[in-house]
């Protein structure tokens, strides 16, 4: 699959049924999770909120859809470009300040997901390098994630770029320069 596949990258603010993208996000978001179980439809709503709420309501245009020509959401990512300075953010994400000292060095991060069934046809990459090229054009030093150490993806984002790896307990911090 390339750029002329038929699946386009959107900002979510540029979408005109804001209502149907992220209908198809949280599809997305529960199918990648590894946390299944809920007590009730509260906590699950809760669950989401936490992961994705911040930058729906507070970062839209750093939320990327990637739409197929049929107008199905295959995958988004959720982008933040000032990591330190979102204090609300972090009251949110559970661990968020494991690795803030690495914050200067890499201000934006990111979470990504691809729907089952369109996983390994190159969206993952191209989310994360429409991301990046955005956060470079901004000026940015660098971009980062954090994800567990022993996560099937760990590979996927060292071959993206994501080489400045530092370990904390369960967590692994995978940074990528935007200077090059
Ligand atoms: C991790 C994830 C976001 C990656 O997205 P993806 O779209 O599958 O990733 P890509 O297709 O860009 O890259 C995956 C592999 O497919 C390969 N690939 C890319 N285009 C391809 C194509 N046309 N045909 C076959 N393989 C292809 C890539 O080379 C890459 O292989 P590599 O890791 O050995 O380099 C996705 O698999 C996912 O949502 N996983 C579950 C949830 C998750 O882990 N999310 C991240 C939380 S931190």
């Amino acid at each position: 699959m390339t750029e002329g596949d038929g699946i386009r990258l959107e900002r979510l603010t540029m979408l005109p049924d804001r209502g149907a993208a992220l209908a198809g996000l949280e599809e997305i978001f529960f199918a990648s999770t590894t946390r299944t179980a809920f007590a009730s439809a509260a906590e699950r709503a809760a669950f989401l909120a936490t992961w994705t709420g911040w930058f729906v309501a507070e970062a839209p245009r750093d939320v990327w859809i990637a739409m197929a020509d049929d107008g199905q959401v295959v995958g988004y990512l959720t982008g933040c470009k000032d990591s330190a300075g979102s204090v609300e953010l972090a009251r949110r994400i559970p661990k968020y300040e494991v690795f803030a000292d690495r914050f200067a060095a890499y201000p934006a991060h990111f979470h990504v997901n691809v729907r089952p069934g369109w996983r390994e046809h190159g969206l993952g990459r191209r989310l994360i390098d429409r991301f990046a090229g955005d956060c470079r054009a901004e000026g940015l030093p660098g971009v980062h994630l954090v994800t567990a150490v022993f996560a099937r993806n760990v590979g996927f984002y060292q071959r993206a770029g994501f080489t400045d790896a530092c370990q904390r307990g369960p967590l692994l911090f995978l940074g990528r320069h935007l200077d090059t």
